[in-house]
C-alpha cells in the first residue's frame, strides 16, 4: 500500500506565539536540578498531567517509545533506592515522586496507531533490530528531555539520574523484558539547598557552526 502524508491545507500562513520571559526562566534559564525536595507532597493528577504534555514531542514516525512508571508505594520506593547507586539513594528515598522512564522494546506494535499511514513499517522494524534500538534510543531520549520540560511546566523541580543498576531495576519491575530502564528521575518541590553550583554551559562559539 502506498499512501503520502497531505499536509492539513491552511488558508493563511499562521503566526505563532513566542513564549515570554517567564515561561522561558521557568523551562530553561532557570530550571534546575532538584537534589533535595521539600515534603510537599505530588498529587496522582499532578504525575498524569505531567503526561499529558509530555507525550507531544515529535518523534521518527510518530513511534513514542518512551515509557513511564511511577513508583508510588514505601514498598516499590525501596526496592528502588536498593538498586540507586549509593550518592543516589538519599534523594531517590526523599522525592516525593520517582518516574523510571524505559523503552518499549516492542513499541513498533503500536505503529498502525500511532503511524497508519504507513502500518507495514511495524514488519519493517520486526526485521531490523539495529534499526528497531537505534530509534528507540534515539527517540526516547528526545522524550524524555520533554519529560523533564514537562515537569518544570507544571512549577515542579526535576532530578534525572543514570547513577542505577538498570539491570536489576529491569529485573526488579520489568520481569517480561519488554521494557528497559532508561532514566530515572525524582520529581517534587525544592527542599534546603536544593541546587549545586550551577554549571557552566556551551555557548554558540563552541557548539553552533554555519554552512
Ligand atoms: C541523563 C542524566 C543523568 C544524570 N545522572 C545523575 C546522577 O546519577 N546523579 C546525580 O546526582 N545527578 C545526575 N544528573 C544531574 C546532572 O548532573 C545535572 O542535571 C547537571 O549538572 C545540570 O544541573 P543544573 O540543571 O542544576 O544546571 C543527571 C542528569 C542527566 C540529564
Amino acid at each position: 500500500m502506498t499512501s503520502t502524508l497531505a499536509p492539513i491545507t491552511a488558508t493563511s500562513t499562521t503566526t505563532l506565539p513566542v513564549l515570554d520571559e517567564a515561561g522561558r526562566a521557568l523551562l530553561f534559564t532557570d530550571a534546575r536540578t532538584a537534589n533535595t525536595f521539600a515534603d510537599t507532597p505530588v498529587t496522582d493528577e499532578e504525575l498524569s498531567a505531567i503526561w499529558d504534555l509530555a507525550k507531544w514531542p515529535p518523534t521518527s514516525a510518530n513511534f513514542q517509545p518512551l515509557r513511564v512508571l511511577y513508583i508510588r508505594t514505601p514498598e516499590a520506593r525501596e526496592r528502588l533506592v536498593g538498586h540507586m547507586n549509593d550518592g543516589n539513594k538519599e534523594k531517590t528515598a526523599a522525592a516525593p515522586a520517582v518516574a523510571v522512564l524505559a523503552v518499549d522494546t516492542r513499541f513498533h506494535e503500536h505503529i498502525p496507531t500511532v503511524f497508519p499511514i504507513r502500518p507495514e513499517m511495524q514488519d519493517v522494524l520486526e526485521a531490523d533490530e539495529t534499526m528497531r534500538t537505534g530509534s528507540a534510543a534515539l527517540n526516547s531520549s528526545l522524550q524524555a528531555g520533554y519529560f523533564i520540560l514537562a515537569v518544570r511546566a507544571l512549577g515542579l523541580a526535576a532530578g534525572p539520574m543514570l547513577g542505577y543498576d538498570a539491570a536489576a531495576i529491569d529485573a526488579d519491575f520489568f520481569p517480561d523484558g519488554r521494557w528497559r530502564t532508561s532514566l530515572v528521575v525524582n520529581i517534587g518541590h525544592p527542599g534546603e539547598n536544593p541546587w549545586f553550583p550551577r554549571l557552566p554551559r556551551l555557548d554558540n562559539e563552541h557548539t553552533v557552526t554555519w554552512a
